[in-house]
């Protein structure tokens, strides 16, 4: 022991103060150096923590992505200052969503998007019908984000709550299926559209690649694991040219950044399938378009464009063939996540394990009868009542692809899916939506700014 430092307390407060002076004035000497080595040890230690936190992980890629030297704007999210969950009432909400109303068969799902396109569909579906379904979404910025909100609203009236939070948080994830036994995980979130990608690169990764990892490693440890099914896209057939796509067909020439990552994440669901057991079921959309849809769609922007009087670009590839896209309405694609859940078969694993192979399935969910984009173009003009003012232009090399067809034999078969709704009938229901919701009582939006291009074919 240090002969300066006092043995017992007592002894301490008993000494005078000359040799207090000198004890201090020794350790500073002595002690000092220890201190701050000490000190700087903690330091290091705290430090390595919070490197390995999950936290740290998801917001440090998040800037890791934005200080690159291509353009990384970071997406806005309404939720990635502070947590936006947690609490006795937080946690009232989620399981009072989750609650089935439809026994003994009802399922309880975990939908992530929800507060998109796809997702706010999909999940009144599920409610209707009786199932306990809690809906995840970030609503970031990617498009306007009053019209995610309006969802929201939208879904709230039939009783489901969406949980503010990102795929990537951990945490989260953990807390949601610690108070929920959630059957299904329909993991609809991801980074959309193929142009996007030149702008913003880290934002695929991070939703769509780290995103999935994160959703099935929250799946895979949870006790039951729960059937997974997911959105791929029909844009992993990229360059492909073989018609129409099935899913047999080659996937390894994607033309986008998107499409790399949707397959990608195709890869990933093998891993996971092949060790931990988890059911999964990838489903490849093929354009969807109806009411409630994407802004940065071209069936979307155009018709806000052709109502403005202003001119629409429509792309045109080699010989001035034009674009052609299998359109596929929202009600049919529904039906077919639907019935993926119904006829996904559960997870095999249990605590991280293993217990015998489990169900892997891809499926094509189209419409299986391309129509050109001029074509689109001449349907809206009907509905609108309105001339659309064409320019022509060669496609760029942006990650767009000239066609798409899908072969829906597959899901057919084993789905029980038949697409009902033909193009006319779809952008009718869609321009009817369109024009309530954009009406001035509402705030018009022609007076708002939505994400979007002037040009044809964006079609994830
Ligand atoms: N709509 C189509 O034509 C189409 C075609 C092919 C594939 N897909 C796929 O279908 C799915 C649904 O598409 P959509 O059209 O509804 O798109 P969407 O953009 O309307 O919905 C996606 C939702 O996910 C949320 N999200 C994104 N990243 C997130 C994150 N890290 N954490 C939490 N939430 C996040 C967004 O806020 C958004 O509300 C996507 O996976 C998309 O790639 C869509």
């Amino acid at each position: 022991m240090d002969a300066g430092v006092p043995s017992s307390p007592g002894k301490f407060k008993s000494d005078k103060s000359h040799h207090h002076h000198l004890r201090l004035l020794r350790w500073h000497h002595s002690s000092l150096p220890k201190f701050l080595f000490w000190t700087f040890c903690a330091a290091a230690v705290f430090f390595l923590f919070f490197l390995a936190s999950p936290h740290f992980s998801s917001s440090s890629s998040a800037s890791l992505h934005s200080s690159s030297s291509t353009e990384r704007r970071s997406l806005r999210t309404s939720s990635s200052s502070s947590p936006a969950w947690g609490g006795t009432e937080w946690e009232k909400r989620v399981l009072s969503s989750a609650r089935i109303r439809r026994r003994p068969f009802g399922i309880s799902v975990l939908v992530t998007g929800a507060a998109g396109f796809v997702g706010t569909h999909a999940i009144n579906s599920l409610k209707r019908r009786g199932d306990g379904v809690v809906g995840l979404d970030n609503f970031n910025d990617y498009y306007d984000s009053s019209l995610k909100r309006a969802r929201q609203v939208l879904l709230s009236h039939s009783g489901v709550f969406l949980v503010e939070g990102d795929i990537n948080d951990g945490p989260l994830l953990r807390k949601l299926f610690d108070l929920v036994s959630f059957t299904h995980v329909l993991h609809l979130a991801a980074q959309a559209g193929v142009r996007y990608a030149m702008k913003n690169p880290g934002s695929y990764v991070h939703s769509n690649v780290a995103g999935l990892v994160s959703i099935f490693e929250a799946s895979r440890s949870a006790n039951p694991q729960p059937a997974i099914v997911w959105a791929s896209s029909s844009s992993v057939y990229g360059l492909n040219t073989r018609v129409p796509f099935s899913e047999s067909h080659r996937t390894d020439n994607p033309a986008s950044l998107y499409a790399a990552t949707k397959k990608a994440g195709e890869e990933i669901a093998h891993v996971y399938n092949h060790i931990y057991g988890l059911s999964i079921t990838g489903l490849r959309f093929f354009t969807v378009y109806g009411p409630w849809g994407r802004p940065d769609m071209a069936y979307f922007f155009f018709t806000k464009d052709i109502l403005a009087g202003k001119p629409i670009t429509i792309f045109q590839g080699p010989d001035s063939a034009t674009v052609s896209r299998d359109f596929t309405y929202i009600d049919d694609i529904v039906q077919g996540c639907l019935a993926s859940l119904d006829t996904a078969q559960k997870s095999t694993g249990s605590g991280g394990t293993k217990h015998g192979p489990a169900q892997l399935r891809v499926f094509n969910l189209g419409n299986t009868s391309p129509v050109p984009v001029v074509e689109l173009v001449s349907i809206l003009e009907r509905h609108l009542k309105v001339k659309a003012k064409r320019k022509f232009v060669k496609m760029p090399r942006n990650g767009d692809v000239l066609f798409t067809h899908a072969n829906i034999t597959l899901a057919k078969k084993e789905l029980g899916y038949h697409p009902k709704t033909n193009l006319q009938t779809g952008l009718k229901r869609f321009v009817k939506w369109y024009l309530e919701y954009y009406t001035p009582s509402n705030g018009s939006y022609l007076a708002k700014k939505g994400r979007g291009g002037s040009s044809s074919s964006n079609s994830s």
